[in-house]
C-alpha cells in the first residue's frame, strides 16, 4: 500500500539525517514521481495531459542552518553536493542533482521572498532514475515544500509547481513544460489528473476498479538530450507560427491539412502528432469516465504510433516494450510515456492478469530487446506534502 512505501523512504531520510548531521530534522517533506497516461509532448504546446502521481517518492529531511547549505543524497551515485549559500546563488553555479534543489531557493529569491533559508538536508528516494518518471520534478517539489515550511511562506502546491518549472527552465536549463511539476504537486489518490496546461485547471478522474498502472521500464537509460527536446519544441513553435497561432493547442487537423504545402514536411509531422495527441487526450478522458476500455486501449496504441513515426522520440527498446506489453494478457493498452529517447512504457492492466502480464511481457522483451526490463505496479497517490514538522 502506498503509505507503507512512503514511510520506508521517510525513515531512510530521517536516519540518514541523524547520521550525517546529528539530531533531528525540523521538516520532512515528500513528493511523488509521475507517470503520464496520455497527452505526450503537448504541455509546451498549451495542450492537455493526463498524468498520475505514483507511489514512488523523493523525501527530504531538512533543518535550517546558519552555515552554508549542505545537501546529501542517499543515492550512492549522487552523494554529497558542494556546499553553497542560498544568498549567493545568483552568481554561483550548482552542478548535478543539487541544482534542482538550489534552483528552487534561487526562484524563491527571484520572487522576492526574503531570508530564503540555508539548510542541512538528506534526500532519500525510491523513484527509479532515468526511467522517465520525473525524479527531478519530485526533487523540486520536495525542496519546495521544505523551503516553504521553513520560511513560512504558505505557498500553494500549484505555486510550487510553477516555481519548480522555472527552476528547471532558468536555473537547470531544460526547457520543459509544466506537466511533471503539476503531477507531482497536485496528484490525487487513485486518480489520474486531466490537466489543461494553459488554465492549469485539473479534473481528477478516478481510475476504474480492477485496473492497475504498470510502468514497463526498458532499462535503457533515458537520454533526454536537452537538444532533441528543445528541437521538438522549436519545430512546434514554427508550426504554430505558420498557422498564425500562438500555441498548437488551437490548431485543428483541417487547419494543418490546409497548410501542408507551406510547411516543412518534418514540421508538419511534428504538428500532426501534437494535434492528434491533444484530441486523443480529450477522448481518453471521456472513454475512461465511460468505462470504455477498448477505446482507451486504441488511443494509447495510437499515441505510441505517432510518437514513434511522426514525433520521432521513441527508440527500439520502447517499441519492443510497447509491442510486448500490448500483446501480453490483461493489457488494455500500452505506449511509451514521458519525453522518450529511452525510459519506460505505461500499461493499463487488469488486476487479475497482473502476474501473467508481467511474465509474458518481460520474457518477450528480453527475447527481442536482448536486455532485462523492470516492471513496477504503481498506485496513484496525492501530491507533494510535509510529512513531519517540529516547527
Ligand atoms: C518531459 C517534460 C514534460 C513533457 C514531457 C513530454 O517529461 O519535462 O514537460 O514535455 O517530457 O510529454
Amino acid at each position: 500500500m502506498a503509505l507503507g512505501n512512503l514511510s520506508a523512504v521517510v525513515e531512510q531520510a530521517k536516519s540518514g539525517f541523524s547520521e550525517r548531521f546529528g539530531g533531528n530534522p525540523e521538516v520532512v517533506a515528500a513528493a511523488p514521481g509521475r507517470v503520464n497516461l496520455i497527452g505526450e509532448h503537448t504541455d509546451y504546446n498549451g495542450g492537455y495531459v493526463f498524468p498520475a502521481a505514483i507511489d514512488r517518492f523523493v523525501v527530504v529531511a531538512g533543518r535550517r542552518t546558519q552555515g552554508p547549505s549542505r545537501l546529501v543524497s542517499l543515492e550512492p551515485s549522487a552523494g554529497e553536493a558542494e556546499p553553497f549559500r542560498a544568498a549567493d546563488l545568483y552568481r554561483k553555479e550548482v552542478r548535478g542533482w543539487a541544482a534542482y534543489a538550489a534552483g528552487v531557493a534561487w526562484v524563491l529569491q527571484q520572487e522576492g521572498f526574503e531570508d530564503v533559508p540555508d539548510v542541512e538536508a538528506v534526500v532519500a528516494s525510491n523513484v527509479p532514475l532515468g526511467s522517465g518518471v520525473s525524479s527531478s520534478a519530485a526533487l523540486e517539489l520536495a525542496f519546495g515544500k521544505l523551503y516553504d515550511a521553513l520560511g513560512r511562506y504558505q505557498l500553494s502546491n500549484k505555486e510550487l509547481a510553477l516555481y519548480g518549472q522555472r527552476c528547471e527552465n532558468r536555473f537547470v536549463g531544460v526547457n520543459c513544460g509544466i506537466m511533471d511539476q503539476m503531477a507531482s504537486a497536485m496528484g490525487v489518490a487513485d486518480s489520474a489528473i486531466f490537466l489543461d496546461t494553459v488554465t492549469l485547471d485539473i479534473d481528477p478522474c478516478p481510475l476504474p476498479d480492477g485496473i492497475s498502472i504498470v510502468l514497463c521500464d526498458t532499462r535503457k537509460p533515458r537520454q533526454l538530450s536537452a537538444s532533441q527536446y528543445n528541437e521538438r519544441r522549436s519545430q512546434c513553435e514554427a508550426a504554430a507560427k505558420a498557422l498564425g497561432l500562438e500555441l498548437l493547442r488551437d490548431a485543428t487537423l483541417e487547419m494543418l491539412e490546409g497548410a501542408r504545402d507551406a510547411l516543412d514536411p518534418v514540421v508538419f509531422r511534428r504538428a500532426w502528432h501534437v494535434v492528434t495527441e491533444n484530441a486523443r487526450c480529450l477522448e481518453f478522458r471521456e472513454a475512461l469516465k465511460a468505462g470504455d476500455s477498448d477505446l482507451c486501449g486504441w488511443l494509447l496504441r495510437d499515441s505510441h504510433l505517432t510518437l514513434r513515426d511522426d514525433y520521432e522520440v521513441s527508440c527500439r527498446e520502447l517499441n519492443v516494450m510497447s509491442e510486448a506489453a500490448n500483446a501480453a494478457p490483461g493489457c488494455i493498452g500500452a505506449r511509451m510515456t514521458g519525453a522518450g529517447f529511452g525510459g519506460a512504457c505505461v500499461a493499463l492492466v487488469r488486476i487479475e492478469a497482473l502476474g501473467d502480464f508481467v511474465n509474458k511481457a518481460s520474457a518477450e522483451y528480453v527475447k527481442r530487446a536482448g536486455r532485462e526490463g523492470a516492471f513496477l505496479v504503481c498506485r496513484a497517490v496525492d501530491g507533494a506534502r510535509v510529512v513531519e514538522s517540529s516547527l
